[in-house]
């Protein structure tokens, strides 16, 4: 439930828990030698991906986001109808609406939530985090689910090999709580921002008002385009640049940052933003190589497998940075400090 505004607001967020869900089917490079004109060793060096999860012929995107959010209430010990705020980031969500956070929320049993999507693309989970933040801090809502969601396997086109290996189907997402504190924010800081002139880059044209599905169209413009060589100079600029303009606001450098979490889109770009950004690889985490680009999904899927894994430990500064369609970037500077 939204509530009113506290005048003077002793509230902070915090990142309480992490969870994910993804589809049980693993789709290898191998597999796709027999859809498009392509080669596993050619996918694995110019990507770092060696497998990816697609979901079943009955799934969609509210599918996935309603195992990641129970995963992540029970990693919580919360109810769903303690949840205020329902966020889902995803760009393919089940259609154009409802919401998939309105149907997720009705699933889970979140009676008293508001919900709604947010479309940042791959940005999308940190542009999420950046409105929990500021609902729980401004006294609006305590306890706010984002939950990064997308099915890419459907809008992908099996005549486009450039595209049709990078991405996966999965759901992540985490809980950000209010607790009656008035030390320093857990959410140390934010940079997003958007350059909708490039936004032809990376693009479905049909299926909104522009091009209506209603209308005759060529099928190719149904499904996602992109120019891979432009999304790949954008994205290796807006990484180095939005961590160190982060940084630099607060007075930080990168020996401030304990664990970098990248979106997972290509291996060659996180591993050119770690060179630029000279940071020890050891401190860099990333799962791309079994899930591809998940899109909202996968810097919450990678920071909850860095958290299985016993990398993402509490009381580290943990970096996010991601980019992707519209065009967008977002980088957020959070202690991660789940108790
Ligand atoms: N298998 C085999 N060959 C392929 C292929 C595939 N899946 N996809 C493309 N190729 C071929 C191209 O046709 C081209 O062949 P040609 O030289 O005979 O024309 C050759 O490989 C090189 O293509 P190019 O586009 O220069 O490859 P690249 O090194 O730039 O890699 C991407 C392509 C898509 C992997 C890369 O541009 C990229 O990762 N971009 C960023 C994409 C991204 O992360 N998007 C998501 C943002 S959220």
């Amino acid at each position: 439930m939204i509530g009113v505004p506290m005048s003077s607001n002793p509230r902070r967020a915090r990142l309480a828990a992490l969870g994910y869900y993804v589809p049980e089917r693993a789709v290898t490079n191998a597999d796709l030698e027999s859809i498009v004109d392509t080669t596993d060793e050619w996918i694995l060096s110019r990507t770092g991906i060696r497998e990816r999860r697609v979901v079943a012929a009955d799934q969609a995107t509210s599918d996935l986001a309603i195992g990641a959010a129970i995963n992540i209430l029970t990693s919580a010990g919360l109810s769903a109808d303690e949840i205020d705020v329902l966020i889902v980031p995803t760009c393919t969500p089940d259609q154009l609406f409802p919401s998939v956070a309105a149907v997720t929320a009705d699933a889970i049993g979140a009676h008293d939530a508001a919900a709604f999507d947010i479309q940042a693309a791959c940005s999308g989970f940190i542009y999420g985090l950046a409105q929990a933040v500021a609902l729980v801090e401004s006294g609006l809502a305590r306890n706010v689910l984002v939950v990064g969601a997308e099915v890419f396997s459907r809008v992908i086109n099996p005549e486009d090999r450039s595209t049709y290996v990078l991405f996966g189907d999965a759901a992540a997402g985490a809980l950000v709580v209010g607790v009656d504190d008035a030390g320093p924010s857990t959410f140390i800081g934010f940079e997003l921002g958007a350059d909708g002139s490039k936004g032809d880059q990376l693009q479905i044209p049909v299926g909104g008002t522009r091009h209506p599905a209603s209308q005759p169209f060529d099928p190719a413009d149904a499904y996602l385009q992109m120019n891979g060589r432009e999304v790949f100079r954008f994205a290796t600029r807006v990484i180095e640049d939005s961590v160190i303009r982060l940084l630099d606001r607060l007075g930080m450098t990168i020996d401030d940052v304990d664990l970098l979490v990248p979106h997972q889109a290509n291996q060659r770009i996180i591993d050119h933003a770690v060179v630029r950004l000279g940071i020890d690889p050891a401190r860099v985490f990333g799962n791309l190589d079994r899930y591809g680009n998940t899109s909202a999904a996968s810097i919450p899927l990678a920071l909850a497998e860095a958290r299985d894994q016993g990398v993402l430990t509490p009381g580290m500064r943990v970096m996010m940075v991601g980019f992707g369609a519209g065009l967008t970037w977002a980088a957020c500077l959070v202690r991660f400090d789940p108790t």
